[in-house]
C-alpha cells in the first residue's frame, strides 16, 4: 500500500471510531441565570436562543422579570458575559462544570438490558418497543399496535390502540403523545406508566377510563431523537434529519399550523429551528398523517413534556384565545388542583402564548385547529421550573410518583371535558 492510500485507510478508520464511540461532553459547559427586566432584553435574549447553537436555553426564552437558565459553551463564556453586560442583562452563575452533572446518571438510571420491564429507570427505546408489542398477546384484543409512520432513520414510531372490550361499542377517543422533544425522559416514561396503570389498575376511576375510552398512546414521537440521548448527547431535543451544517429541526415547531410565524428559529443550528418548511420533518408529518386518519374519532389530545410544571392550551402563535376558552379553563383549574392533590406538586400554565412564551407549529395547535379536537392540552412535567439540578435528567425515583400524580390529572382532566358535555 502506497503511503497516499495508508493514509487514507487511517483516516477513514478514524472516521469509522469516531461515528460509533464519541459521545457529546459538557466539560467546563456553564450553567448561568439570566433575567430580562423589559421587553428590549427579552428579545436579545431569543435572538441568542435562535441564533447561535453554542448556547441551550434549557426552557426556552420566557418572560420578563423570569429566570432563564442557558448553558454556556466554555469558548463562548466570554462574549456571552460581555454581551450580557453590554445589554445590562443581570445573571448569576449556577453551575461551572455541567458534564459533573451528566455524569451521576448514566448506568443506574437507564435499563437498557433484558429484564423486567418497569418503573423504576428510564428505559430504551428497544425495551419500550418489545413491552409495547408483549402487551398485544398479554392483552389480545384489547391491546393492538399502531403505528404513526416512520422517522428518518427508519425506525417505527409505534404506540398502541386501547380498546377494552374489543372496540365493539363506539367510546370518545384519547390521544397521548410523548416524547417529541428527546431529551424529556420523563414524558414517554410517564406514558408507559399510563399505559400499564389502564391495564391493570383496581382503582375504579383509572378502570372507569380504561373500559369507557378508546386510547391512542405514542410514547416517542420521536425516536431518532431519543436513541441519540442514549448513544451520543444526554441534551438531544430535535430529529436526526440533517440540515445545512447542523442536524435536526424541533418537530414541535414544526406542524403546519402557523407554522414559523413566532416563537421559532429559522436557523438550522438553532434548539428551536422551524425546519425549512411545515412538515419537513418525517416524524410531524406522518404522525400528522395518522391523527388524520383518526378525524372525528380523537375528542382529547395530550402531549407530554418536561419540565416546568404547566398545563398548557392553546393557541401558541397568537394571544388570541380559542373560542372555548372557559371550557379550558375550567378543565385546567381541576387539573391542576387534581395534580397537587397526591404530592402538594404545583402546577400552573394557560394558554401557551401567555403562560410561557409565544411558539407556533406546536401539535396540540396543529390537533386543535385541524382534525376537529376539541380539547388539546400540553403537560409539562416535573420537574418545576429552573429546576437547573434536575432538569431533563429528573431522577429515576421520580418516574412513578410522576407517573401517579399525571395520571390524577389526566382522570380529573377528561372527567371535567366529560362534564361539559364534549363526548355525546
Ligand atoms: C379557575 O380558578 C381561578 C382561580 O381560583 C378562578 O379565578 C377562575 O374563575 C376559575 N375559572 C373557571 C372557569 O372556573
Ligand atoms: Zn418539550
Amino acid at each position: 500500500m502506497s503511503l497516499k492510500y495508508s493514509l487514507i485507510f487511517a483516516l477513514c478508520l478514524a472516521a469509522v471510531a469516531l461515528s460509533n464511540t464519541e459521545r457529546a461532553r459538557y466539560d467546563n459547559y456553564r450553567v448561568y441565570r439570566v433575567t430580562a427586566s423589559n421587553l428590549q432584553e427579552l428579545a436579545f435574549l431569543k435572538e441568542m436562543e435562535d441564533s447561535s447553537d453554542a448556547l441551550i436555553f434549557l426552557e426556552g426564552v420566557h418572560s420578563v422579570d423570569k429566570d432563564i437558565d442557558v448553558v454556556v459553551a466554555p469558548h463562548k463564556v466570554p462574549d456571552f458575559l460581555k454581551a450580557l453586560i453590554d445589554h445590562n442583562i443581570d445573571y448569576v452563575l449556577l453551575e461551572q462544570n455541567l458534564q459533573s452533572r451528566l455524569e451521576d446518571e448514566d448506568d443506574t438510571e437507564i435499563r437498557g438490558r433484558a429484564g423486567a420491564y418497569g418503573w423504576q429507570e428510564y428505559q430504551t427505546l428497544t425495551n419500550t418497543y418489545t413491552w409495547l408489542r408483549s402487551l398485544t398477546s398479554s392483552y389480545p384484543g384489547v391491546v393492538r399496535l399502531i403505528e404513526g409512520g416512520k422517522t428518518y432513520e427508519k425506525r417505527s414510531i409505534l404506540g398502541v390502540k386501547i380498546s377494552y372490550n374489543n372496540g365493539a361499542e363506539k367510546k370518545p377517543g384519547i390521544f397521548l403523545e410523548a416524547g417529541i422533544h428527546a431529551r424529556e425522559w420523563i414524558a414517554p416514561a410517564t406514558a408507559t406508566y399510563i399505559i400499564n396503570q389502564l391495564l391493570t389498575s383496581e382503582d375504579a376511576a383509572i378502570k372507569d377510563l380504561f373500559q369507557n375510552y378508546d386510547w391512542y398512546i405514542f410514547p416517542h414521537a420521536n425516536p431518532d431523537g431519543y436513541v441519540y440521548t442514549h448513544t451520543t448527547d444526554r441534551l438531544w431535543r430535535k430529529t436526526r434529519q440533517p440540515h445545512g451544517t447542523c442536524y435536526g429541526a424541533d418537530p414541535n415547531r414544526n406542524w403546519d399550523f402557523h407554522w414559523n410565524t413566532v416563537g421559532a428559529s429559522s436557523n438550522p443550528c438553532s434548539e428551536t429551528y422551524a425546519g425549512p418548511s411545515a412538515f419537513s420533518e418525517l416524524e410531524a408529518k406522518s404522525l400528522s398523517n395518522y391523527i388524520q386518519t383518526l378525524e372525528g374519532k380523537i375528542d382529547v389530545y395530550i402531549s407530554f413534556h418536561s419540565y416546568s410544571q404547566y398545563v398548557l392550551y392553546p393557541y401558541g402563535h397568537t394571544q388570541e384565545l380559542p373560542d372555548n376558552v372557559n371550557d379550558y379553563e375550567r378543565v385546567f383549574n381541576v387539573t391542576v388542583a387534581a395534580i397537587a392533590e397526591r404530592y402538594g406538586t404545583r402546577y400552573t400554565g394557560g394558554n401557551i402564548y401567555d403562560a410561557i412564551y409565544p411558539a407556533a407549529g406546536a401539535s396540540v395547535d396543529w390537533v386543535y385547529g385541524n382534525v376537529g379536537t376539541r380539547m388539546s392540552f400540553c403537560l409539562e412535567l416535573r420537574p418545576g421550573p429552573n429546576s437547573i439540578l434536575t432538569g431533563f435528567r429528573l431522577p429515576a425515583a421520580q418516574i412513578i410518583p410522576t407517573g401517579e400524580e399525571t395520571l390524577d390529572g389526566v382522570v380529573a382532566l377528561v372527567n371535567e371535558v366529560k362534564a361539559l358535555g364534549y363526548f355525546v
